[in-house]
């Protein structure tokens, strides 16, 4: 089947966790019409890009500077052509991508976002469970450690661990002993603790361990990148049960409880 040409601007696509099923259709269609793409080497792997059209060029962005990827972009539109920047997950969550929206757009480089499946979304399916049990947690945090990127301090991790939540911290294992620490101030020590390395890759590890040994499994583990813990009471829940599908429970497409 041929593919009709792209109308010249970027495209900033999500590309999942790494494993190419798990790529949005539109993402693969925009990667199928291409002129160039852009990826982030480091969390996108290669095999994402096989469906690309053999001319297409395909620039990994892991030892570049915002200002040349930026330059790159700008450049390549102006020339008529289809650009594809592509982000590990979704692009919405520590994607860098407000900059460059900012960037493109002053330039007057049309732009799209396509959303993709983000790591905890992953994490979860893999552990089969539900973030939001009925009557144990009713709230999800994305979040992350201070760390070269400062967390703004009313968004301090000991002042979201009083909530209890289903907590995703990202990008902290550099961080994990502090976060620990931080985080036992509320959860109580043994909260169960998905530690969720490479999800989607071919080497991905998933342990559980009570949060009092999140730091330790990290260090003995040596996962220093591409870590996701989720920590959450929803990982161990034996009861709970959502008002939606119950018998007394009418609604809209169920009027007759
Ligand atoms: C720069 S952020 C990108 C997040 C991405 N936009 C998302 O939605 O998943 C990188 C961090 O996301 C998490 N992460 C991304 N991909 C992952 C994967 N495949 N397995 C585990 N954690 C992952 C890790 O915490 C990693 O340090």
């Amino acid at each position: 089947m041929s593919v009709s040409p792209l109308v010249p601007g970027v495209y900033i696509v999500g590309a999942g966790p790494g494993d190419p099923d798990l790529l949005t259709l539109k993402g693969h269609r925009l990667l199928q019409q291409a002129d160039v793409i852009l990826y982030a080497d480091s969390l996108v792997p290669e095999s994402l890009l096989a469906v690309a059209r053999p001319a297409a060029q395909k620039i990994p962005t892991g030892d570049k500077t915002l200002e040349v990827i930026l330059a790159l972009m700008v450049a390549e539109v102006a020339a008529g052509r289809a650009v594809v920047r592509l982000h590990s997950g979704d692009p919405s969550l520590y994607g860098a991508i407000h900059e460059q929206i900012q960037g493109l757009e002053a330039a007057g480089i049309p732009v799209e976002v396509v959303p993709g499946i983000g790591a905890y979304q992953v994490a979860a399916a893999r552990l089969k469970v539900e973030l939001t049990v009925p009557e144990l947690v009713q709230t999800v945090i994305l979040t992350r450690a201070s760390g070269r990127t400062q967390v703004p301090e009313a968004e301090a991790l000991a002042s979201l661990a009083t909530h209890r939540a289903s907590l995703c911290l990202y990008l902290s294992a550099h961080h994990v002993d502090q976060a620990q620490i931080d985080l036992l101030q509320h959860y109580p020590a043994d909260t169960p603790v998905a530690v969720c390395f490479r999800l989607g890759w071919p080497d991905e590890r998933i342990w559980q361990v009570p949060l009092a040994e999140m730091a330790a499994l990290t260090h003995q583990e040596r996962l220093t990148r591409t870590t996701l813990y989720l920590i959450s009471p929803a990982l161990e829940a034996t009861a709970g049960r959502s008002r939606l599908y119950h018998p007394t429970h009418a609604h809209l497409f169920r009027p007759h409880a």
